[in-house]
């Protein structure tokens, strides 16, 4: 069994223009100590699927289908069960820092706080936990800092300090919603880097939300690529990143801004970003979500295309890219 386990996952939301359909029929897992990467264009209902996962939806919106979290059905929970799940088994980091820290506490006291209310933990022993955890993410002089205002540390670092509380608890789990895109390429580096880290020394499972697919390859070991809330393809991330098979994820891929041109080339063909925008979910099209968009459409796809499987890889498209790139219809 899986720790996290999502199946048929549909996210709505009641608005004045009619239903959102933000998240559509979507199954994934996380293994025990695992990392998934979600990766889409704005919109593609990255974070729904997580809010959903944490039963946090905005009060307009509902999920259904099934979320099995260690065993236990988060759905089917009360707000008090949910509450004590999060935080304490599972973790939530977001792309804002300010927005999990309170600006008028320092740092010291925001984090011995979670210990002693979800650890029941004494002065003394909350205080050298905390500064265990700042260790752990690398804050360098953890004793004085721990007087700190969240103010006076840079974006990265508070990031970290937020990662550090996220951690207290021990969490299975730690969700992390963009958690680098406020920052800059070197301090992204690094926090991404620690999320590994992390996973490796507490053994804690990740699920990790980009628009970039750049940014999860080197932490996850499998993704989920999402468009217009569905899934578009999934499987071991350096399966995808080797061989997509779905002409989303081929663009997601020319779009990585890391690569070179040589390596861009070598790896995706040529053309850099993907033509379009992203689907109106309000007026959906009865075939592909992506059909609009795709150099490779033909007439088979204005039916919804069946998930075809293969060992882990899973691709919503009628026909596989890597064979359609060799066969007759060549490059687009
Ligand atoms: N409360 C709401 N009411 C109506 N629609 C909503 C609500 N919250 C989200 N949505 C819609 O759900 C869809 C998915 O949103 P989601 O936040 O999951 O996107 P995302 O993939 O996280 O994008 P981004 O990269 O911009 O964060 C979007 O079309 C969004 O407008
Ligand atoms: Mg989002």
């Amino acid at each position: 069994m899986a720790l996290l386990e999502v199946e048929n996952l549909n996210v709505r939301f009641a608005t004045h223009e009619g239903v959102v359909h933000a998240v559509n029929d979507l199954s994934f897992a996380i293994e025990e100590g695992g990392a998934l990467g979600i990766v889409g264009e704005s919109g593609s209902g990255k974070s729904q699927t997580a809010y959903a996962v944490l039963g946090l939806l905005e009060a307009n919106g509902s999920a259904s289908g099934s979320i099995s979290f260690a065993g236990r059905s988060l759905l089917a929970m009360s707000e008090s069960e949910l509450n004590r799940v999060r935080g304490a088994e599972i973790a939530m980091v977001f792309q804002d820092s300010m927005t999990s820290l309170n600006p008028y506490l320092s740092v010291g006291t925001q984090l011995t706080e979670v210990l002693r209310l979800h650890k029941g933990m004494d002065g003394a022993a909350a205080r050298s936990e905390a500064l265990r955890m700042l260790d752990a993410v690398h804050i360098a002089d953890p004793a004085r800092r721990l007087g700190m205002y969240p103010h006076e540390f840079s974006g990265g670092m508070r990031q970290r300090v937020v990662i550090a509380m996220a951690l207290l608890c021990r969490p299975r789990l730690i969700v992390a919603d963009e958690p680098t895109t406020a920052l800059d390429v070197t301090v992204q580096a690094q926090i991404l880097r620690l999320l590994k880290e992390l996973q490796r020394d507490f053994g804690t499972a990740i699920m990790l939300i980009s628009h970039d697919l750049g940014v999860v390859g080197g932490v996850t070991d499998h993704v989920l690529v999402m468009y217009g809330g569905m899934l578009v393809e999934s499987g071991p991330t350096a399966e995808i990143f080797a061989a997509p098979s779905h002409p989303y994820t081929l663009g997601l891929l020319r779009s990585i801004p890391g690569l070179t041109d040589s390596e861009r080339t070598a790896q995706t063909g040529k053309l850099p970003v993907i033509p379009g925008s992203p689907t109106n979910q309000l007026l959906r099209p009865t075939g592909c979500v992506f059909v609009q968009r795709c150099a490779y459409r033909d007439q088979d796809c204005l039916a919804p295309p069946a998930v075809e499987t293969s060992g882990q890889r899973r691709r919503a498209c009628h026909r596989n890219l890597a064979e359609l790139a060799a066969g007759p219809w060549g490059e687009p």
